[in-house]
């Protein structure tokens, strides 16, 4: 099994350019199927969640061509839209943005089966607002051995309002609505800005959608979509990471393709525990050469701070002077990497939804395991930060969402190395010393 092996002690110094945005190329790659023209989508991110995702793309007829790392080709007229478009196999149920799926083929072929979404293990993870969506537009959804079935005579467009705010619902309820017939209103919709890429991907297509960013959608059915070229936003999620590697090692990242706006909620925190965070027109710096101040963070949606990133702000609190409170409003179980560092050494309590975490002077390496994906991230921040050997095991999670991270670590001075024998790991300790 790969694992990380990592050095603690060196600041991360330099540049690094971020990758694509993995939440909205899952939505982009599977509306891209829509059309039975040809879709050429760029900055897609190299990483398991998009490769797996294209592959169950493939997997119901669609051409699917790389024409380079980050470019892909797809073509949805392929899809024959009598078969059963059953997306089920061993990776699709891993990546829970499988069910972007079933909004894209309802809206295109009036009827869908995917397996039951799977995805990071942070709690209960309910999708009853995404059928809420579908049935409002007139779809019938029937579950039944853990695949999900939708299907509709005709989608007719509905006033839909979101108990509560969920960018997968949000997003899939659009896709459908975007070939139903009449207008549909989504309200108390998700505001993240990949919902928006989503939506602007679906428009260049020929939808008519209003409103994204918003808290109100407004879609005007189309007939049919057609073929389109586009290019996928900067992921801030990875730029955010970088953004806490470059204060918690205290280095100095210049963090470029990113887009300053969507990290604001990321700035004002490392501003205002002491980090100094410089914003350029497409780029960020951030630098830190002295030991930061607590804060409380509450997650929120999109424009509050990301829960997405809490994890890794956690590693920065624990190494922070005095005592800090993360409040986890979006997810129940996102606090599973606490123990995992207890074992390097933080001090943190949870109670519910609340992280108390008194801060420590310093993390020492130690054995621990990639409870998910952002969580994994923060673990090798917090190794990255230690004194001497660390080692990340699950590092299946952490590929998921970020592309070349050990390499990009390299890159910036971090030492770090994917390995998977015990002789690789002393391979490892024998060069770095
Ligand atoms: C997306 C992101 C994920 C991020 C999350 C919140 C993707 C592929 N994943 O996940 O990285 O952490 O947004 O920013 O884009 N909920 C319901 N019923 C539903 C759907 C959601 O009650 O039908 C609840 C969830 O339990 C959660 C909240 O709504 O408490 C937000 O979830 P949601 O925004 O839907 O997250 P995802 O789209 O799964």
């Amino acid at each position: 099994m790969e694992q990380y092996v990592l050095k603690g002690g060196n600041p991360l110094v330099g540049e690094v350019t971020i990758a694509g945005a993995k939440n909205a190329a899952l939505g982009i790659l599977a509306a891209a199927i829509m059309t039975d023209d040809e879709v050429v989508i760029e900055n897609v991110p190299n990483v398991r969640d998009t490769r797996v995702l294209l592959q169950a793309i493939q997997g119901i007829g669609a051409r699917v061509n790389y024409i380079d790392e980050h470019t892909v080709r797809i073509c949805g007229g392929t899809i024959n839209p009598h078969a059963d478009n059953c997306v089920d196999d061993e990776f699709i149920r891993k990546i829970r943005a499988s069910y972007y799926l079933l909004g894209a083929m309802l809206g295109k072929y009036k009827k869908s089966s995917v397996a039951l979404p799977g995805g990071c293990n942070i709690g209960s993870r309910p999708i009853d607002l995404h059928i809420k969506g579908f049935r409002a537009l007139g779809a019938e959804v029937d579950i039944h051995s853990s695949m999900i079935h939708v299907e509709a005579e005709r989608l007719e467009g509905n006033h839909i309002y979101m108990d509560v705010v969920s960018v997968g619902a949000t997003i899939n309820v659009m896709m459908a609505a975007a070939l139903a017939e009449g207008k549909t209103t989504i309200e108390n919709a998700a505001k993240e800005p990949h919902i928006v890429d989503v939506a602007n991907f679906l428009n260049s297509m020929g939808a008519n959608i209003k409103g994204a960013g918003t808290d109100v959608i407004r879609i005007r059915g189309v007939e049919k979509l057609h073929g389109t070229e586009y290019s996928i936003i900067p992921d801030q999620i990875e730029a955010g990471t970088f953004m806490v590697a470059a204060a918690a090692t205290k280095g100095d990242i210049t963090i470029k393709n990113v887009i300053p706006k969507h990290l604001e909620a990321i700035t004002s925190k490392l501003k205002e525990i002491g980090a100094v965070v410089m914003e350029y027109d497409d780029s960020v710096r951030v630098v830190s050469n002295h030991r930061l101040k607590s804060t409380n963070i509450k997650t929120l949606p999109y424009p509050g701070f990301p829960t997405d990133m809490q994890p890794q702000m956690a590693v920065i609190l624990a190494l922070s002077e005095g005592t800090s409170i993360i409040t986890e409003s979006i997810f129940e179980n996102r606090f599973k990497y606490v123990d995992e560092l207890f074992r390097m050494g933080g001090q943190i309590k949870v109670e519910g939804n609340t992280a108390i975490i008194d801060g420590v002077e310093g993390f020492v390496g130690a054995n621990v395991v990639a409870p998910d994906l952002r969580a994994g991230a923060a673990l090798v921040i917090a190794g990255l930060v230690a004194e001497g050997f660390t080692i990340v095991d699950d590092i299946k999670y952490i590929l998921r969402g970020y592309e070349k991270f050990d390499e990009k670590i390299r890159a910036l001075g971090g030492q770090i190395a994917v390995v998977e024998t015990e002789k690789e790991i002393q391979k490892f300790k024998l060069k770095v010393g």
